[in-house]
This record gives C-alpha cells, structure tokens and sequence, in this order.
C-alpha cells in the first residue's frame, strides 16, 4: 500500500504501478462517500476537530425517539442543515466524480451523503444510503411530501394528521433496503473501490467497504487523515478531495488521449 502524504510531490507523480494498472484496465468504479466530499461545498462534516456532532448531540436531533418527542427541535436541525446545503454547490471532487462516467464502462455512487450534491454535479447511477434532505414523508401514511414544506403551523403534517419528516435514515433505523442492495451489488463487483471523505465508523455502511475487499477490488482512501480501514487499502491519498480526483481524471483523460 502506497501513501501520498499531504506534501507529496506532483500529486500522481508518485502513483504506484498497481494503481496504474489497475485504473487503465478497471471497468466498474464504485465512489463510497461520506460528508468529507462535501466539506469543501461547505457543508460541516460530522467528526474530527470542526464536526458537527461536536457542537451538537446527534442523540437529540438525529433518531425517532427524538424527534416524537421534540419535533420542533429536529425540524430547526434540518432546516438549519437545509439552508447551508442549498447554498453550497457541487465542488471539484463531486464534478471529478461525475466526470469519470465517460472514462469507465460503469462508475456507481454509493454516497451516506443527504446532500443531493453529487446528482447535482451530474453523477447518474447513486445509492443514498442515508436518504435525501430534499424528501420528507408522512410517519403516519408514509405519503410523501416533496415540495417545500409550509412551518407557518409549527411542525408540518400530513392530510392525514401524521407528522412529516424528512425522509433521512436516524441512528437505529434500518437502511432502505433497496440502496444498500443496489450498493452491496456494486462493491462486490467494483474493480476498484473508491472510499471518499468518510471516517468509516457507521454501519452497516462503512460495511461495504470490507464487502468489496473481500470481493476482490482494489480499495482507494481518499481522506485529509488516516481512518480506520486505511490498513485495508491498497491505495491511500492523504489529499483533499476536491484537489486529488480532478488529478485523477486529468491523469485518466492523458493516458487514454495517449492510447487511442
Ligand atoms: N476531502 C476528503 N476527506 C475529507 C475532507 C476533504 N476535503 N474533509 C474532511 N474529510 C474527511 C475527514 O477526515 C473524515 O474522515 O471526511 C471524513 C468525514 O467523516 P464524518 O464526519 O464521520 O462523516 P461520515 O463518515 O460521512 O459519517 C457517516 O455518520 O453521523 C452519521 O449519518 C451521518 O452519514 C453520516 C455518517
């Protein structure tokens, strides 16, 4: 396993000759993403120094119990989550993602992200594992509530008199199943597995990592630190996202230009 550390030279300069490989015969990519990708939209990560789960205890604002018992207080965490997720914009590495799509037979997003960010950069073929901040339903009816929801009341509610709420997975909850499915299938076929901007520590999706592994696929950590499933990669770029996969699709877009 090979390491670009923060000061490498030339960011591909020092590729290594299985990642070389490896990328010009890879035909199925999988993107694991988690809230690192969009740091740099904006949007605060979760853990590490500036996390949110360090202002805030996602006990009270991020699991059912919570939220019967306090809505108001949850809807103010996602609305406040909303406002700054509407104001970002796709950035570099969530561009470079989407752009690997004309560069691989099958390049798949299977992202923890609610953000939205990397349909919004174009990427097609995603798997949210943890839901979408742009969908709400009803916990009643389950109908769903797509359009922006009206607070003028307090808490929204359904026709039905149910509570809406957005349509995220809590801590406790089940993943939806069809995602993770459609994930798993993904890892277990990827030739190379990228694992971007997560600390890996919440499962069942940081499992998916070890899926892949165990099916064969070169794993890649993209992260600003070390995590706990970097020992398992074969690959490691201790880089920003934004900076080191637009590296990658340059690098990709030369070696095919030279090999038409
Ligand atoms: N580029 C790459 N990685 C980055 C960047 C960056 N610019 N900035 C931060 N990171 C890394 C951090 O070093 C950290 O390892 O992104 C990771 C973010 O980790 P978390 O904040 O734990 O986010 P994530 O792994 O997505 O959390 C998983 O936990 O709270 C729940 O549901 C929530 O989906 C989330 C899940």
């Amino acid at each position: 396993m090979s390491f670009q550390n923060l000061n490498s030279p030339p960011l591909l300069g020092g590729l290594s000759e299985a990642f070389l490989h490896k990328l010009s015969q890879a035909k199925k990519i999988v993107f694991f993403t988690g809230a690192g990708i969009s740091a740099e939209s904006g949007i605060p990560t979760f853990r590490g120094q500036y996390g949110l789960w360090k202002k805030f205890k996602p006990e009270e604002l991020a699991n059912y119990n919570a939220f019967i018992r306090n809505p108001e207080l949850v809807w103010e965490w996602y609305n406040y989550r909303k406002k700054i997720i509407n104001q970002a914009k796709p950035n570099d590495g969530h561009l470079a993602i989407a752009q690997m799509q004309g560069l691989f037979d099958e390049v798949t997003v299977v992202t923890q992200n609610i953000d939205n960010l990397h349909r919004r950069a174009g990427s097609k073929n995603i798997f949210e594992l943890h839901g979408n901040i742009e969908r709400n339903y009803c916990i009643k009816c389950h109908k769903y509530y797509n359009e922006d929801l009206d607070f003028s009341n307090g808490v929204p509610k359904c026709s039905c008199g149910g509570l809406i709420r957005p349509d995220v997975v809590w801590f406790g909850e089940y993943l939806p199943q069809d995602q993770f499915e459609g994930g798993e299938t993904a890892a277990i076929q990827s030739d190379i597995f990228f694992v971007v901007g997560t600390s890996a520590v919440v499962y069942p999706a940081a499992n998916l990592i070890h899926v892949a592994k165990k099916a064969g696929s070169f794993i890649v950590e993209v992260n600003v630190e070390e995590t706990e499933i970097s020992s398992i990669c074969d690959e490691s770029f201790l880089r920003e996202a934004g900076k080191i996969l637009p590296e990658i699709v340059k690098h990709l877009k030369s070696f095919n230009n030279k090999n038409i």
